[in-house]
């Protein structure tokens, strides 16, 4: 398993290596969904160590849609912002990846026009206060897939090598493809495969607004382990049909690869999920099998270190993202190159002062990063 190796797409694009920035939202772009210099300057310094791809934080596509204050594509407005994100991951000539998501349920009501939330039902999300969405009408979510390719066109205007779709996480896709939030009884749910219909609708108009030389990817949450979600044979289904588009990847979204631990709607960890489901079986694998190299595989969640990247290439990945290791350490990737890891920066400083700077994190994540304990490292001097 050489990760150093490169890795050719199908779309013919090539990554120099098999390490991939993962997809980090900076909770730190202005309020029209334009870029800041400090968020490019996150960007900028870590693509620099010579990653073959770098994924942005997610984009929102629609106005309503949006779910903190992050980047935006809804417009030619955006376009701008959007090309100085292209440049700064294009830092030491890596390939440069827009991630496109709407929040629907889990959509922030502060940050929405009429602060009212719509969503495939009205079913309030699990986390705490949440408010009952409306649900759309089919018009609306036609014009949803309209918004996600153009999204997609944006992005190829504005010199991005590709477009990741996100499915994962319970935002907007994975709403649509789970049976906890999605009682729909038009064209659009009722039924197993009417819950793929939005999904793979996405991604079509995705790859259209791409073109066929553009990486085109999918994240994907493989389970839910929420009680009355679904499962990892659901959605290998769903990547079965996925593999069968035209796409360069399919992103397998964990907390750690290893322990099959999905990021959970309340975000809450520190307590088990009463019912919950675990599968048996590595989704990493599980998923690679399914797939049979018809597309690229990513694996993401708890890689720190060189052997773990080999190890999640041993399970199936052809790719691995890499998160809060390089939100840590924004030298990660040369020291690893190096073998120096013995050097590697092993959790954000104690004193908050010593964070934002040196590390190039923007002021607003690192107050994001902290309201979360146990969610980053943290040195003990
Ligand atoms: C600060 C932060 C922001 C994140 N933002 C996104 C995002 O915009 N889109 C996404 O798909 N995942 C997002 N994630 C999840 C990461 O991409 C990654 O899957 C997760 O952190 C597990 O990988 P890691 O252990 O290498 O960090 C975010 C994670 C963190 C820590």
């Amino acid at each position: 398993m050489d990760v150093w190796s490169s890795y050719k797409f199908k779309c013919g694009l090539e990554a120099a290596n098999r390490f991939v920035i993962a997809p980090l939202t900076t909770n730190s772009s202005n309020d029209d969904g334009t870029a800041t210099d400090a968020e490019l300057e996150f960007v900028r310094r870590r693509s620099a160590n010579g990653f073959g791809a770098t994924i942005s934080s997610a984009a929102y596509i629609a106005a309503d849609g949006r779910s903190w204050q992050g980047i935006g594509a809804v417009d030619e407005r955006h376009l701008p912002s959007l090309k100085r994100i292209a440049e700064a991951m294009r830092a030491a000539g890596g390939l440069a990846i827009l991630q496109i998501y709407d929040g629907g349920r889990i959509a922030k009501p502060e940050l929405i026009p009429d602060r009212r939330l719509r969503a495939p039902s009205a079913i309030a999300s699990l986390r705490p206060g949440a408010q009952t969405p409306r649900a759309m009408t089919s018009d609306e979510v036609h014009g949803l897939v309209e918004s996600f390719r153009n999204a997609a066109l944006l992005a190829k205007t504005a010199g991005f090598d590709g477009v990741e779709v996100h499915g994962a996480n319970h935002y907007t896709v994975h709403q649509f493809f789970s049976p906890r939030a999605n009682a729909r009884t038009d064209e659009w749910g009722s039924s197993f495969a009417k819950r793929m219909a939005f999904p793979l609708a996405v991604a079509r108009a995705v790859r259209e607004g791409l073109g066929p030389k553009l990486i085109a990817g999918f994240r994907v949450t493989p389970f839910e382990s929420e009680p009355g979600g679904y499962t990892l044979d659901d959605a290998k289904l769903l990547c079965a049909e996925l593999a069968q588009l035209d796409l360069d990847y399919i992103s397998i979204s964990l907390d750690d690869f290893r322990m099959s631990k999905p990021m959970r709607e309340t975000r809450v960890y520190d307590k088990p999920i009463e019912g919950g489901y675990l599968p048996k079986e590595s989704p990493v694998s599980e998923i690679s099998r399914v797939v049979a190299g018809r597309t690229a595989v990513m694996a993401s969640g708890g890689i720190w270190t060189c052997a773990d990247a080999e190890g999640a290439m041993r399970l199936g990945a052809d790719l691995v993202a890499v998160g809060r290791a390089i939100i840590v350490d924004p030298e990660w990737l040369s020291k690893v190159k190096a073998g120096r890891e013995e050097a590697i920066l092993a959790g954000l400083p104690k004193q908050q002062a010593d964070i934002a700077d040196p590390l190039s994190i923007p002021r607003p994540m690192v107050d994001y990063l902290l309201s979360r304990p146990g969610w980053l490292p943290r040195l003990a001097e």
